[in-house]
């Protein structure tokens, strides 16, 4: 027990790790948080920093969602399975409230993602075929990743996992909660778009 608390303890840090922030301050001395949407995220980060940097805070954010879902094999902790997705959800809560930015954080969807990839590959897989299209056609972040949530939850009563059911739907939930502002701005139409994808060059 001491064990897996300390490992979710971790997997809280490993989650808090603010990217997006630390990658504004080292490399373009600016603070994310006042620029674009004013998210810690991957996408704000392409918007501010440009492609490469935005690309790197993807892959980083990503990866500490799979790592810390992986951190009960990793120290080789006995248990039942589902104690990866109770780690992957303390990095998720790790990023969207992060300890080292006074609590709050970003929306958490590459974080999410990690976390699938860390516990089920493809289950991961099927996320990304999932969400890319509907980001081509709809070139929007914010609105891609609340329809594939959605139907990423729906598919996850195909895997027979009550545990990858319950964290999708967590996911879910949380995801909305933290795309309210996205939302309003959808339905005012005046969401940032991405200079990519069908509804754009329409
Ligand atoms: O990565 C989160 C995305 O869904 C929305 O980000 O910066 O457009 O609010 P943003």
């Amino acid at each position: 027990i001491l064990f897996y608390c300390l490992t979710f303890i971790l997997a809280y840090l490993i989650g808090s790790f603010p990217t997006g922030m630390l990658m504004g301050k080292l490399f373009f001395h600016k603070d994310i948080r006042k620029y674009g949407s004013g998210n810690i995220g991957t996408t704000n980060s392409f918007r501010v920093f440009g492609p490469v940097a935005g690309t790197i805070v993807l892959v980083i954010d990503v990866l500490k969602g799979a790592l810390a879902t992986d951190l009960p094999l990793i120290f080789h902790l006995p248990g039942p399975k589902y104690l990866l997705l109770v780690a992957g959800i303390c990095a998720i809560l790790g990023h969207t409230f992060s300890i080292f930015l006074k609590f709050k954080g970003g929306k958490a969807v590459a974080t999410s993602a990690g976390v699938f990839l860390g516990y089920n590959l493809k289950f991961f897989g099927i996320c990304a075929i999932v969400f890319l299209p509907i980001l081509f056609i709809t070139s929007y972040v914010s609105l891609s990743s609340l329809i594939s949530i959605v139907i990423i939850f729906i598919v996850s009563f195909s895997f027979h996992d009550i545990f990858l059911t319950i964290i999708s739907g967590i996911m879910m939930l949380l995801l909305f909660i933290r795309h309210k502002d996205n939302i309003k701005r959808l339905m005012h139409h005046k969401e940032n778009i991405i200079p990519f994808g069908l509804w754009y060059w329409y």
